[in-house]
């Protein structure tokens, strides 16, 4: 098959645009060329020309010569202004941004079916890790059950450092917007926002379930405190921001980011710094593991060119998994084992919404307990005035063992 000329429009020249632009010069086998470039600031310095930009971005999405819009920029409404006016004209488009996709999912869509043109958005979940495009077409069946993973190198890298080096969390964001990992707001990764945006997309291209953002519950890492990294430290286990989907009984769906403890024995254990590792499990070929650079210019940049690159053969996302499944939905009906810090004056109103308590300690005016509770209960705490409090994920309680545990409990 013959590849396309690709006359590219880049949206974007900061960490990631750059990185493309660089990366492109090194690629010459690829036939994609940057013809003009879109900014916002007129003032910024600029590693190369003012003769490469403009600041009017219909100066490029007006250019019949150029057929591919390269969407790299950090404001979630103005890329999707651009990346619909692009399918619009018949332009292909390839964007990182997943705030743009995940909250704009179900048009893009549409916009991509009512105009035939292609959006590739690989770099727009776990940067340089190919899991979307493995999902849509190494995994197209009904065979997957479930998917975990890091999916966010910001959080990792701050949580890595505050682990391994002892860093304090505010230097250890500081160095990862230094190094260009962190988003511009840093409020998206340490919320556990962005990872919420990539989980939406990977449950899209997982199950073929699209979920708006809001529905999906996230816990960043911003609440973890002093106890439950001395709790992790002396039981040898970390502390990473996980986002998972799985599969339950009928067509129910879970889907949530919650910070877990995690041990030697877990593969999310060794992935560390600003690397992510996804973790998919199939009722037949158990599980597959996938690592990679989860943020940073040249390995964001190398998704974003795979995108360019499958462009000119063609290739968009079928999607057959979406216009497939039926009767899906999200529950919160499943049982989590966690580590609840509270402070000493709510700890026995907290522990009513627990099915089952396992451990329980207070000392001062600070406590934690574990022990089993369903995901709507540890929402209702989450969201309530209960004090300073934060929830680790200890595992995923099966039915089963939710069902035995009570037993035990009321036998006790
Ligand atoms: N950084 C990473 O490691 C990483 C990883 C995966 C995905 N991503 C995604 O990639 C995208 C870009 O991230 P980044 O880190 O490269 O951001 P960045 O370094 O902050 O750069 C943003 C660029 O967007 C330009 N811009 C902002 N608003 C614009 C507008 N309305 N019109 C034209 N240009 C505009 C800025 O222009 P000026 O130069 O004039 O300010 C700047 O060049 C984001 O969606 C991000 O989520 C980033």
């Amino acid at each position: 098959m013959s590849r396309k000329n690709l006359n590219i429009g880049l949206f974007g020249f900061g960490v990631v645009g750059h990185g493309l632009y660089e990366v492109l010069q090194k690629t010459p086998g690829l036939q994609a060329t940057i013809k003009n470039i879109c900014v916002k600031d007129k003032d910024k310095k600029r590693q190369i020309g003012p003769e490469n930009f403009t600041y009017d971005k219909n100066d490029i999405l007006n250019d019949p010569d150029i057929n591919v819009i390269v969407e790299l920029i950090d404001d979630a409404d103005a890329a999707y202004e651009i990346v619909s006016a692009a399918l619009k004209k018949g332009k292909a488009v390839v964007s990182a941004n997943k705030k743009m996709v995940a909250e704009h999912f179900q048009e893009l869509l549409q916009l991509q079916r009512e105009n035939n043109v292609p959006l590739l958005y690989e770099a727009a979940a776990c940067a340089s890790m190919p899991i979307i495009r493995n999902l849509e077409e190494y995994y197209d069946n009904d065979l997957l059950e479930s998917i975990e993973g890091i999916v966010n190198g910001s959080t990792n890298y701050i949580l890595t450092k505050t682990f391994a080096e002892n860093l304090s969390y505010d230097a250890a964001l500081k160095q990862a917007q230094d190094l260009g990992f962190a988003e511009s707001n840093p409020i998206l990764d340490t919320g556990g926002f962005d990872a919420k945006y990539k989980l939406q997309i990977l449950l899209a291209h997982s199950f073929g379930y699209i979920a708006k953002p809001e529905e999906l519950y996230n816990i960043g890492i911003d609440g973890i405190g002093d106890l439950e990294l001395k709790y992790a430290k002396e039981k040898g286990l970390k502390i990473k921001l996980v986002a998972q989907a799985f599969k339950g009984a009928e067509g129910s769906i879970s889907a949530f980011v919650i910070p877990k403890f995690v041990g030697p024995e877990d593969r999310l254990y060794h992935v560390d710094d600003v690397f992510n590792g996804v973790i998919t499990k199939t009722s037949f070929a158990d599980t597959h593991f996938f690592v990679g650079r989860g943020a940073g210019a040249y390995p964001t940049a190398s998704a974003v060119l795979s995108d360019i690159s499958a462009l000119s053969y063609d290739y968009r996302y079928e999607y057959k998994k979406i216009f497939r499944s039926e009767n899906q939905s999200l529950t919160d009906d499943v049982t989590l084992k966690v580590l609840l810090r509270h402070t000493r004056e709510n700890a026995d109103a907290l522990k009513l919404y627990f099915d089952t308590v396992e451990e329980s300690y207070t000392n001062n005016n600070i406590g934690y307990v574990t022990g089993n509770i369903s995901l709507t209960n540890l929402k209702k705490v989450q969201d309530a005035n209960t004090g300073d409090r934060s929830f680790i994920l200890l595992n995923i309680v099966t039915e089963k063992e939710a069902a035995q545990q009570v037993a035990a409990a009321v036998a006790n």
